[in-house]
């Protein structure tokens, strides 16, 4: 079994990803562990040049996604951690694999759509970028990729692009899987129930980031919008703020959705609340508390991040090299 999943360093990092993202890469370090396999995790930085950024806070943003994904509990001596740029085969992955990725279904992306629409300047970064995300997962041989649902298209353009090129080229690549969250595959603004919790495209009074005062945190869930009716009860047509909320309180405890809709019967929404915000609190204080320590050296940070780069590097290099062999390039 091979694990391989990406985090943009970019933003400030939210419960949504945390829901989608970090608790599934340490929940699928432990799965590899078992069945004897590996597990990537990269700070994919290469991508976050894709929209505007500055070289101050990519570097700031690298290092804080590092620290988050060891804080929330990634361990560095069972999965290799690094930043994408660290190893070249990343970017050589991508040029190659644009041969067998088409111009028409890179423009059905609706991430491009979305991320393009009413922006003066959209790089051409944005729009190839599915085809990094691709060379990401198919330099390690990954079948297993856990992401949350917003990833899902991306995805299944990179099953798309292996598939077409072990057909032309022979079998080369193996065809990934996505993993997506049971609760929590979308976790929503709490104000704006409709759109996704992004600190790159929500409404930053209803985005729970991770770095957020334990304050802050109990009053966004306290004054999170809810629909008219007082029934803790899951409902995502009818009912979307709070059936948002019950999938953060699934995602913070483990509970399931049923379990979570009987014990709040006929309670009302204030109670919910006030409890899902000290949840969320108590659930990120050790995670805020190892990051803060994590931050307070970044050389040896960065020293974790090296030692990654050097294990990541070794997986990549044989697949690398195939591909270029079978392309037909001399070597
Ligand atoms: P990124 O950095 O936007 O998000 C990282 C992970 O968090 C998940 N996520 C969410 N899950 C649930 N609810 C939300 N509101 C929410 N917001 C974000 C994302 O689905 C993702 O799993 N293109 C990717 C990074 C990437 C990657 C890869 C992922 C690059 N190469 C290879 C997997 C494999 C991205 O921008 O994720």
């Amino acid at each position: 079994m091979r694990v391989f999943s990406g985090i943009r360093a970019s933003g400030d990092k939210t419960l949504g990803n945390y829901s989608g993202g970090f608790r599934q890469y340490v929940s699928t370090q432990e799965e590899a562990a078992r069945a004897s396999g590996e597990a990537f995790f990269c700070v994919v930085d290469l991508h976050s040049i894709t929209t505007p950024f500055e070289p101050d806070a990519l570097r700031e943003s690298t290092l804080s996604v590092a620290a988050w994904l060891f804080a929330t509990g990634l361990d560095p001596e069972r999965s290799t951690v690094f930043a994408q740029s660290h190893v070249t085969a990343h970017a050589e992955a991508a040029w190659l694999l644009s041969a067998v990725t088409s111009f028409g279904e890179l423009r059905r992306m609706t991430q491009f759509k979305e991320k393009s629409e009413g922006q003066d300047f959209v790089s051409a970064g944005l729009f190839t970028y599915p085809v990094l995300m691709a060379g990401d997962i198919l330099l390690y041989q990954a079948d297993t990729v856990p992401i949350g649902d917003d990833q899902r298209q991306h995805l299944e353009l990179a099953r798309n692009v292996a598939e077409r090129f072990n057909q032309r080229f022979g079998e080369t690549f193996t065809v990934p899987r996505g993993v997506y969250p049971v609760a929590g595959a979308r976790v929503k603004n709490l104000q704006e129930p409709d759109r996704l919790m992004s600190t790159t495209r929500g409404a930053p009074a209803g985005d729970v980031r991770l770095v957020d005062a334990p304050d802050d945190i109990r009053r966004k869930f306290k004054t999170a919008v809810t629909d008219s009716g007082r029934e803790v009860v899951h409902d995502l047509k009818s009912k979307a703020g709070i059936s948002n909320l019950i999938e953060i309180l699934s995602v913070t405890t483990g509970d399931s959705i049923k379990q979570i809709e009987a014990r709040y019967e006929g309670q009302g929404y204030g109670q919910f609340k006030l409890d899902l915000g000290e949840a969320v609190v108590q659930m990120l204080a050790p995670f805020q508390a190892r990051y803060r320590e994590l931050r307070a050296d970044d050389v040896e940070l960065r020293r974790m991040l090296a030692r990654g780069a050097e294990k990541a590097a070794a997986a990549a290099a044989p697949t690398l090299a195939r591909v270029y062999e079978r392309m037909g390039f001399v070597r």
